[in-house]
Order: C-alpha cells, then structure tokens, then sequence
C-alpha cells in the first residue's frame, strides 16, 4: 500500500525535500501518479490530505471539498480496482497541529471523537473502500464504526492504527504534511517505545470497537511487536513502515554507504517475515517493479 500526498492547488508536483522521490500532488494531477502505481502492480493507496488553510477545529478534515474528498472521487473514478485508504486524523488540519481540538490547554478526546467520525463518513460519502484513524484517540474506532454503520457504509473497512509508538521516525512526514505540532508533543496520545504488552491491550480494544484491519507502526523498530501480534490475532495485520524508514536508507544510499534495492527489499522482507499481511511503504513503486524483475 503506498502513502499518497494530496494537497490544495492545480498542477502541482512538490518534491518532499526529505523524501527523496516522494512528491505532494494536486487533485489534478494526483492520477497520473497513481496510473503509473497500478501500472507498475501496487494496488492500493493510503491518502494523506495538506489542505489550503487550517483552523482550530480542523475543518478541512471533513468538509465535502476537502483535498481528501475529492482525490477520492477522482482515484476511483479512474481506478475501479484500487484499493482506496484515507487517513483520518486532525494534525494535517488544525492551526495547532495536534491530532484534535483543544479544551483548555490539552486535546479533548470527547471532543474529537465526533469530529474524526464526521471525517471518516465523508470520506466513505466520497468513495473511500478503508478508512484509517490515526489520531490515538480512545474509542475512534467505535466512533467511525458506528457512524459507517448507521449511513449503510456497514461494508466499508476500518484499518486502525492499533498499536501507534511516540517515535522520531515520523520526522520526515511532518515536513510532508506539515503536521508538527506548535506546542509540546504526541507522547500523551502515542505509545512509549519501550512498552511491548501496551501495545496488546491497544490492539485488543480496536478489535472490541469493531476494527476490520489492525496495524503496527513504525514497523523496522517494532518487528517483535508485529509477530507477537501475528500470534495473538487472526485479522487482517497491517505494517506502516514509516517516513524515517525510507529516508534513511534513501540517504545511505545517496551517499553510497549501502544498496538501496538490497536494503530497502531485506526491510520489506523483514516486515513480511515478522507476520505483516499489508506493507505501508514509501518504497511501494520501487517494490513492485523490482518483485516483478524477480529479486
Ligand atoms: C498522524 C500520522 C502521522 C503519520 C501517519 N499518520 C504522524 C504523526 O503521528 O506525527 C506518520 C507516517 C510516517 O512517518 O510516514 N496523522
């Protein structure tokens, strides 16, 4: 499954200085790209939206105009058989970019809750076949579920991001998505790296509020953590090898200090290994042409 930038726009292709090869996308341009991903055999994406201009309450997130929104209505007016992912969270979208509204100095979890629901119900209104709450927000999976459920969206998926580490490796896509939050940090929200059993207990409850696909991330530093939850679940398991992943080996390589296609297909394989059914990559494209070349 490969991550997909859409911005606000026209004719727009921006590089993503610390991504090398990745580039963020205008709605109209954004399938030409994606044509050339389902040419290659990748056969999903997971769309990430950098919207025109942010608020308090995020609101770009969930308008019917939003980014988002209309990517979706034009990859699957195009692509019948791509698999269409968005990500549902709130930090692309808010002037503070914490993964949702404020109430005093923290983020309100009640108070988010509706809104992440909201996002995910347009972006199933748009076309989406998964929608994929990324904001650690107790009981966003329940949230989403429910409001899918109760607009006859019952068949659409909910990936969540179960099992979600505090970690450095998501460096290079704040710059992507221009999404570091202005104050403080996500450690209230996100999981600490030295926990493993948090990581059961978090998964347990998305699959209590009724998650379809659960996932691990980052995936390269958390490979114990995904086999421990191949063991234990038999549901669609989900791998998002993230930002920092590919930019370090794309700037090892760069400097000529490792092979890139060796690095980057041990990883995959790594990921695959460790229990992974989908890979969340950076590399997508790249993957699929050299699995096709046979290596
Ligand atoms: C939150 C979100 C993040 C990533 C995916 N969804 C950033 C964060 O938690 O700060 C990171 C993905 C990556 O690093 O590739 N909307």
């Amino acid at each position: 499954m490969a991550p997909v930038f859409v911005r606000d726009g026209e004719r727009v292709v921006e590089p993503v200085e610390a991504m090398p090869g990745v580039n963020r996308y205008s709605v109209d341009t954004v399938s030409d790209y994606v044509g050339r991903l389902v040419d290659e055999g990748v056969r999903s994406v997971l769309l990430f939206g950098i919207p025109g201009s942010k608020d308090e309450s995020g609101s770009e997130a969930y308008s019917s105009h939003g980014v988002v929104s209309r990517a979706i209505e034009e990859l699957k007016s195009h692509f019948h058989s791509l698999v269409v992912a968005a990500d549902v969270c709130l930090c692309e979208y808010t002037s503070q970019g914490h993964c949702g509204v404020l109430d005093g100095g923290g983020v309100s979890n009640e108070m988010t809750l509706p809104l992440l629901a909201k996002a995910a119900l347009q972006y199933a209104r748009a076309g989406a076949d998964i929608v994929c709450p990324s904001a650690m927000m107790d009981g966003q999976v329940r949230a989403i579920r429910k409001a899918l459920d109760g607009s006859s969206y019952e068949e659409r998926l909910v990936m969540g991001y179960s099992a979600k580490y505090a970690s450095s490796f998501y460096g290079p896509f704040r710059e992507a998505a221009g999404s570091a939050p202005a104050f403080g940090d996500r450690k209230g929200y996100q999981m600490s790296p030295a926990n493993s059993r948090e990581a059961m207990r978090e998964i347990d409850s998305d699959v209590r509020e009724g998650a379809d696909i659960v996932m691990v991330k980052p995936a390269l530093a958390y490979l114990d953590v995904l086999s421990k939850a191949r063991e234990r679940y038999d549901l669609p398991l989900a791998a998002y090898s993230v930002s920092g992943e590919y930019s370090m080996i794309k700037a090892a390589a760069a400097k000529g200090w490792l092979d890139e296609r060796g690095a980057a297909m041990e990883v995959a394989t790594s990921i695959r290994r460790a229990g992974a059914d989908i890979i969340i990559t950076y590399f997508a494209e790249q993957l699929a042409v050299w699995l096709r070349e046979g290596r």
